[in-house]
């Protein structure tokens, strides 16, 4: 079987870790590149942090830096407070061997998807910036992308931001309409099915028991990131977000879909939600509606587990 070809443009972020050890690991997948954006953190350590997490793998993944800003929108402060000041919680910064692309995360986009035509699933697991910085520097990719999977929005589940916005979308409205609006096929994997998945303390323990290594990095970095959501949140775990979106380029099967075009509010009390559109000239994506949790949650462990 040829691996599934995955370039993720993140903001490492505990669960970007998750679920780019995930892609590093699991043999089906292709890990050709990864791209940083702000989000999480500044897009420096954004990128920075992507390099490290691919070290740790040992893998030679090019990366590549992208936006520091949203398209149009006054930036909002980093969500250090969520994933900790340097994005892994309490870890501190890491040093790396590899050095950043000299091309900005819009021009590696482009030219490996035009350099794998039909292969290749996007996917973004922060703000959308840097892909409708893409789609602006090369409208043809839309046509040779395999999919677009995202991690972000929410169709009936509310926001995790504000009670309307799920924060990728929150961060780059305007990005993320500009990427819903592009003919392309989208697959929405938002907060109507990452809520259904959580790690739980005892997981992130038996993680770092079989997979020493990145195990015992995702064990480290959690306990910052579970904190938060215990006194946020009020569950003591965290969320599959990012892990559940490189699952469902790999396994889609196990996710029930509806076909809606979606807009995103871009300004007022709402900023950030998404919602049907009525638009007919707006093509439909593949929102993801329901899951098959304690797949994708095996799926998760056992594929970390592998590891070492
Ligand atoms: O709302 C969850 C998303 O926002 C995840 O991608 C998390 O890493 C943050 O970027
Ligand atoms: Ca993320």
């Amino acid at each position: 079987m040829t691996k599934q070809k995955i370039l993720i443009d993140t903001d490492p972020g505990v669960d970007d870790a998750m679920a780019i050890f995930f892609a590093c690991l699991h043999p089906d997948l292709d890990l050709v590149g990864m791209t940083g954006v702000f989000g999480n953190v500044t897009v420096d350590i954004a990128a920075r942090n992507a390099i490290v997490l691919a070290e740790r793998a040992g893998q030679d993944i090019p990366v590549a830096r992208g936006a520091d800003v949203p398209l149009k929108q006054t930036p909002n402060p980093v969500s250090d407070y969520v994933h900790g000041e340097q994005g892994f919680g309490d870890i501190p910064a890491q040093p790396t061997r590899a050095e950043i692309l000299d091309e900005s995360a819009a021009e590696f986009i482009c030219r490996m998807i035009n350099e794998n035509p039909g292969e290749i699933s996007l996917c973004p697991i922060g703000p959308l910036t840097n892909i409708a910085l893409a789609l602006e520097h090369d409208p043809s990719i839309a046509q040779k992308v395999k999919n677009v999977v995202i991690m972000g929005g929410s169709l009936r589940e509310g926001g995790n931001v504000t009670p309307h916005a799920e924060a990728n979308i929150w961060n780059d409205p305007h990005a993320a309409d500009a990427v819903f609006a592009a003919d392309w096929p989208v697959v929405m994997v938002g907060l109507d099915v990452t809520h259904r998945v959580v790690c739980t303390p005892e997981d992130f323990s038996e993680l770092a028991k079989a997979a020493p290594k990145l195990g015992g990095f995702l064990q480290d970095a959690s306990h910052f990131y579970i904190r938060f959501y215990e006194e946020v949140v009020g569950i003591t775990g965290c969320y599959l977000h990012d892990p559940a979106a490189v699952i469902a380029t790999l396994r889609p099967e196990l996710f029930t879909i509806e076909n809606h075009p979606i807009e995103v509010k871009v300004d007022g009390e709402e900023i950030g939600q998404t919602a049907i559109s009525t638009n007919p000239d707006r093509r439909a994506m593949q929102i993801c509606t329901g899951i098959q949790a304690e797949v994708v949650k095996d799926l998760f462990m056992d594929t970390i587990k592998s590891g070492f």
